[in-house]
This record gives C-alpha cells, structure tokens and sequence, in this order.
C-alpha cells in the first residue's frame, strides 16, 4: 500500500521535475566523509555499532525496545532513498515510510545535528557499503529523484 503510493508520488514528482538531480548523499566527496565519520562515532555508533552492525539482544536493550538496525550493507538502510533517511534521521518519520520511528529508541537529530551534519554522516554510512549496494541506492534515487530535488531545496547545507 505505501509502496504503491510512494511509486504513484515518484511518478508524479517526475513529471513535475524532469530534470536529472545529484543525489544528496555525496559518499565520494572525502571532506564529508571524514566529518561525517567524526559525527558517526559520536552520535551513531553507540546504537548502530562502531562499524554500523546495528545492535543485538546480547547488548542488553530493554526487551520491549526495538533494535538499532545495522547501518552497513546488511541491513535495509540502503533501500530508503536519501530524503527519507535525512528525514529519519532528523524527525524520526518520512512520508517514504509507513511506519515511524519508535520515539524513546532513537533521538530526534533535528536540533541536535544541523542539515548539513546529518548529510555528512548518511554519506559516510554510504561511503562504507559494498560497490554493489550503493549501485542498488542508486537505482533507488532515480526513482526518487523528485523526492530527493524537492527535499534538497528545504535543507541549509552550506559547510559548517
Ligand atoms: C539511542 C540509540 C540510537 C542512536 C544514538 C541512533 N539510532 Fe538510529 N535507530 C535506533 C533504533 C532503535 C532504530 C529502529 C527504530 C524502530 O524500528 O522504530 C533506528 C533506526 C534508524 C534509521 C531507520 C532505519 C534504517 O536503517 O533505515 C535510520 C536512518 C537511523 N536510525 C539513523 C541514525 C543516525 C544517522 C544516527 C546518528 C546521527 C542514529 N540513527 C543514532 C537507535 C539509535
């Protein structure tokens, strides 16, 4: 259902905006990545793992609480296109998903992270999947290039 919805809103942004975008998670550019790395090990790591494994029942979370998925190549992180995961990240929801985040297992980043640090660390978990994987989100921003170009225009990402 939300799939189906999330293709009828792609189809619409496309034809809204046909113009090619650059994705907004820039993996390869190694300024952001580095600061990205920095703000990954302070804010991220502790839940998502030192090298995005994401958590398991051993690392003693409370039984009711959902577990910090793994941010690397194994987990569905790269099936989100980059709005959504800015979105995620920032608010705990996106009109990408159906569900939202649980409110007491993940902070909001909204005011903890400015736009452009919550760019630079999604980069840097990009930066670390397999080549095969980010060909995989890649093909995914295509299909939400208008998402991604109407999300791109609400963000401050001057450097820092
Ligand atoms: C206090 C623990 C905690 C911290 C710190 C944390 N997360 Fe999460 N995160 C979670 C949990 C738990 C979930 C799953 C929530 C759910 O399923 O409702 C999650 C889910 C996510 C998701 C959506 C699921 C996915 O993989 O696609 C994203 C994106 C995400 N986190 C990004 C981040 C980023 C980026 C940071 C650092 C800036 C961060 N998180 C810091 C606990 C945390």
């Amino acid at each position: 259902m939300c799939l189906a919805i999330g293709l009828m809103l792609a189809g619409a942004f496309t034809l809204l905006s046909p113009r090619e975008v650059e994705p907004l998670l820039t993996w390869d550019d190694s300024a952001v990545v580095a600061r990205g790395q920095a703000i990954y090990a302070a804010q991220c790591a502790a839940c998502h793992g030192v090298n995005g494994q994401g958590q398991s029942a051993a690392d003693g979370v409370a039984s009711s609480a959902p577990l910090a998925p793994p941010h690397d190549g194994s987990g569905h992180t790269w099936q989100h296109p980059d709005y959504a995961l800015i979105q995620l990240t920032k608010a705990g929801e996106s009109d990408a998903s159906c569900k939202s985040l649980d409110k007491d297992a993940m902070p909001k980043f909204e005011e903890a992270l400015s736009d452009r640090q919550i760019v630079d660390v999604l980069s840097y978990i990009k930066s670390k999947w397999p080549t095969d994987i980010r060909a995989e989100h890649d093909a995914v921003n295509h299909l939400y290039r208008g998402q991604n170009a109407a999300v791109r225009d609400m963000l401050d990402l001057t450097d820092s």
